[in-house]
């Protein structure tokens, strides 16, 4: 085994999105969507892992980790409850939190849409109804000025593409459409505008302000596509996905450009709508032929007969290459800087967590040597977590959550990424320690 040094001034953290760590929250689209009883094992969102409540105990683990950096979500429902109506605690809450981190000196990156959102705004039909955009511009303006000089950072969106896909076409996230293909279209339209839109208000505000440091971009889920079979009907197959999947979005957000089928035109003109493009990776899936249109002729699926040492307790390949492709193929294409917003493993025992954040560590460190500007990594996620409609059995963290007692505890794999994130690098005794 080698070591891995990266340069000095790589950051290092990680990431949690609010519904899945805070708990207590009751106006949340996903609040509704539990008490339907759609939520794995009938479980909630409601408790989570109490990190409303145990901010200061949980930047005091990114701490003994040794963050530089730590990637969060605000939850719309807490800011803006009913619909026009704001609440002060919710605000004061996220204001306490962003400077505790900086009091710990860990840099807050803030995103603004992390797959949830009030139940009022989900109510009038959420990203598909025409006043969506100027209702989520309305809750960014509020965020923006309250947390005007302690954050600088924004993510607007998490991965629009598999939002739409879990809310419209696989019906796991609330409402738990079906091959709603016109939703999805509608929906993907509003989400590239309400990106496109926040992002230049985010910096028109913080002008405004006085600032001048703002860095705005989104995270984007990427995968590495293979075919399952070569074909030409799976070779068509795969250039569709992967323009629905990836392209449709990344023109659409980073250039602003809506192209076919929602669009052919550059609503807020040409320009670059990006300061760094954040990348979320996991996996790589295989195009099998399907003779379903609405699939675009192909299904997505794991390679068959993995052993299991290749697989996450959810079932995902373990395939770091996939994280050196999919990054120099975005790079490649809009040379802005890259964070890797999201990179984990559902590893309920810890055994394979160590070695997955090596592997992907070793990825990011040959990215870097070909020139790639990849500048940070942030491992999802600090703490076990609320694996949305799969519930709380995927562990995603590198701090092992207790749910009867909400204890946490650092797991090995969560020591040895303190020590990376120290020593920006995996060196002899790390590799003796750990290995
Ligand atoms: C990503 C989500 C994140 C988490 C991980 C495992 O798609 O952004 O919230 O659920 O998957």
């Amino acid at each position: 085994m080698k070591e891995v040094k990266l340069p000095k001034d790589f950051l290092l953290g990680s990431a949690t999105a609010a519904t899945q760590i805070e708990g207590g929250d009751m106006n949340s689209n996903w609040y509704y969507w539990s008490l339907k009883g759609r939520i794995a094992n009938n479980e909630s969102s409601i408790v989570a892992t109490d990190h409303y409540n145990k901010v200061l105990e949980d930047i005091d683990l990114m701490k003994e980790m040794n963050h530089d950096i730590y990637r969060m979500s605000i939850e719309w429902s807490r800011i803006e409850p009913k619909e026009g109506i704001l609440s002060k605690e919710g605000i004061r809450h996220y204001q306490r939190e962003v400077k505790l981190l900086l009091d710990a000196g860990i840099k807050p990156l803030i995103t603004l849409h992390h797959f949830s959102h009030p139940q009022w705004f989900e109510d009038m039909g959420q990203w598909t109804n025409k006043n969506s955009v100027k209702y989520f511009l309305r809750f960014v303006k509020v965020v923006v000025k309250a947390l005007g000089p302690y954050v600088n950072e924004y993510c607007t969106i998490n991965e629009p593409n598999v939002f739409l896909n879990d809310t419209f076409m696989d019906g796991k996230y609330p409402p738990g459409k079906n091959s709603d293909v016109l939703s999805y279209f509608k929906a993907s339209r509003n989400l590239i505008l309400a990106h496109l839109r926040s992002y230049k208000m985010i910096h028109r505000i913080r002008k405004e302000m006085g600032y001048t440091d703002t860095a705005v971009g989104f995270a984007m889920h990427l995968t590495h596509f293979e075919l399952g079979v070569d074909t030409p009907l799976t070779r068509l197959s795969k250039n569709f996905i992967d323009y629905s999947f990836h392209t449709l979005f990344l023109k659409g957000m980073v250039d602003g450009h809506l192209s076919f089928p929602i669009g052919n035109c550059y609503p807020l003109g040409r320009g670059r709508f990006c300061d760094f493009i954040g990348i979320n990776y996991y996996s790589r899936h295989f195009i099998y032929p399907s003779y379903n249109p609405v699939l675009l002729f192909g299904q997505v699926r794991v390679k068959g007969n993995l052993p299991s040492e290749c697989l996450t307790d959810l079932g995902w390949e373990i395939y770091p290459e996939g994280l050196y492709k999919v990054t120099k193929k975005v790079y490649d294409k809009y040379h802005l800087p890259i964070y890797i917003t999201e990179n984990g493993i559902a590893d309920a025992d810890d055994r394979k967590r160590t070695r997955f954040i090596y592997d992907h560590i070793a990825q990011v460190k040959m990215l870097i040597d070909d020139g790639i500007d990849v500048r940070r990594y942030y491992h999802w996620s600090l703490l076990d977590n609320l694996e949305w409609n799969e519930g709380y059995s995927p562990r995603f963290g590198l701090v092992k959550v207790n749910y009867d007692t909400l204890d946490r505890t650092i797991r090995n794999s969560g020591r040895f990424y303190g020590d990376l994130c120290k020593n920006k690098e995996v060196n002899k005794e790390m590799i003796e320690r750990y290995f």
